[in-house]
């Protein structure tokens, strides 16, 4: 028969070191004593059918990785079998690598009940211990400490979560067979000579009452509450002595909480649902439109349609002739026009004016406006990050569009970029495919699809950019093209009918 002894501390590098000598000297599990550390008792094997022959010595020894992560767990049980239990089924694994996959066999069937039940303790011990803090040291770290009772040997294994969790301060965790210190960023395991006496410290008072405070008398479920917190738990945790007073008066505070009055909406809530009814009743469709062009200059400044004036200094409405034969139509205003008040007067309204006139169009007889009237951004810093308004914003919005369609009333309308020409078209599809194309609106206006010269400006490549450049150049000057063609039509039409 032999002896192995296995001690409390290093427990799992001790019985796998162990193990694997004897299986190597070929020692049968029913050979085996297992000592656990210096308690008297001695483990003998489990006297069941030996179905586990010598193995001759040598034989390469296989240890699934699953065997491993199961052992390591159990080791942590504090029934004294499982150091026997645990070598059995190695010996077994040794004529069958699958028993692991065979839930109902005896002892896979008490292994998965033990690693179960030390799981279900870590994670009780993560929960449960409560820290007091201790005197401090000069010029050292805070120190805290802990006693806790866990009902099996689960302190070596949860000590790396309180060091990852608590890394910034020096504790240590008393239980009574071992004793977990954390110092200056280093974890020690001791056994545990005597019960510590950690005296109550200022927070605790403060978590007592957070604790009754968070407590719900509606909510009470005293089976669910006793199987999270088990009551073998409640002696080291401060809060448990409120609690049979808190279940105990709960009937009554429930009754006081359904007769009391409502309280009152806070402010935010109120200014918040204000916001909403008046967004409500703006954004009716079939609201009749401004009878002028001037009257809906002044009324967008009063546009609730979507969130976005919130945060924008103002509305931004279009600007030129009306009525005008071509108008162009961007996405939403950006921060300098957002500022000005006025459409496309920062870098990429200053780069469509140069190539709309090597186009051969001028900007002062176009109209030109936003498919969005509010700039919407996010604050960086200092910035203001531009932000593609959403379909919703976009939808709002069309109102505003129509609007101005209806009085400019142009032959042709030149959609820079994918917002406007979703807003003129309806249709989301991307630029790349629709670019330089002629689509036709319900109403029949046409619609030429192009870039958006912030497009030209937002690419880091020259020659990309340069190629960008000469799109929309050639798409203006399609723009420029189909006016100076729908204008002798008019001129031919004119000369004939007179
Ligand atoms: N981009 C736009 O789409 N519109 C502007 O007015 C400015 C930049």
């Amino acid at each position: 028969m032999k002896e192995v002894h296995v001690p409390m501390i290093g427990a799992w590098d001790a019985w796998r070191r162990e193990s694997r000598r004897l299986m190597d000297m070929g020692v049968p599990p029913e050979a085996v004593l297992w000592r656990f550390d210096d308690e008297e008792t001695v483990f003998r094997a489990l006297l069941e059918p030996p179905d586990t022959l010598k193995e001759p010595a040598g034989r390469q020894l296989l240890v699934p990785r699953a065997f491993l992560t199961l052992a390591e767990t159990v080791i942590c049980h504090s029934q004294p079998s499982r150091f026997s239990r645990l070598y059995r089924v190695l010996a077994r694994l040794q004529k069958n690598r699958n028993l692991l996959q065979l839930p109902t066999d005896q002892d896979v069937h008490a292994l998965r009940s033990m690693e179960k039940a030390v799981r279900r303790d870590a994670h009780k011990m993560k929960a449960f211990v409560r820290f007091r803090e201790l005197e401090a040291r000069p010029g050292q770290r805070r120190r805290f400490g802990a006693w806790f009772e866990p009902s099996h040997h689960v302190v070596e294994r949860v000590a790396p979560f309180f060091a990852r969790r608590f890394a910034d301060m020096d504790w240590v965790i008393a239980t009574p067979g071992v004793t977990v210190t954390y110092n200056d960023g280093a974890l020690a395991f001791e056994r545990t000579s005597d019960v510590p006496r950690y005296g109550e410290d200022m927070t605790e008072a403060l978590w007592k009452t957070y604790f009754s405070s968070i407590f719900n008398p509606a909510r009470l479920k005293l089976q669910a509450m006793t199987s999270e917190m088990p009551k073998k738990y409640w002696r080291n945790l401060p809060e448990a002595e409120l609690i049979p007073d808190l279940t105990r008066k709960a009937l009554k505070r429930e009754a006081q909480m359904l007769n009391a009055p409502p309280s009152s909406m806070p402010r935010w809530a109120e200014i918040m649902k204000a916001r909403a009814i008046d967004m409500r009743s703006q954004t009716d469709d079939a609201e009749a439109p401004p009878h002028s062009m001037e009257a809906g200059r002044h009324a967008v400044h009063e546009c609730r349609r979507c969130p976005l004036h919130e945060c924008a200094t103002q509305a931004v409405f279009g600007e030129g002739p009306a009525p005008a034969r071509l108008m162009l139509v961007g996405e939403q205003p950006g921060d300098e026009e957002d500022l000005a008040g006025r459409p496309f007067v920062g870098p990429a309204g200053r780069l469509l004016a140069d190539i709309a006139s090597e186009a051969g169009l001028d900007r002062s007889q176009c109209y030109v406006t936003n498919a969005v009237k509010h700039f919407k951004f996010q604050p960086r810093g200092k910035r203001r990050i531009h932000q593609r308004p959403n379909t919703q914003e976009i939808q709002r919005c069309r109102w505003w569009l129509d609007f101005e369609l209806d009085k400019v009333r142009p032959q042709l309308v030149v959609a820079l970029g994918a917002t406007a020409a979703r807003a003129l078209t309806g249709d989301g599809r991307a630029i790349r495919e629709r670019s330089g194309k002629i689509e036709k609106r319900v109403d029949n206006i046409p619609v030429l699809i192009t870039i958006h010269p912030s497009a030209i400006l937002r690419t880091p490549d020259r020659q990309a950019a340069i190629e960008l450049r000469s799109a929309l150049r050639r798409d203006l000057e399609r723009a420029a093209a189909f006016l100076c063609q729908s204008q002798e039509m008019r001129s031919h039409a004119a000369i004939k009918g007179s």
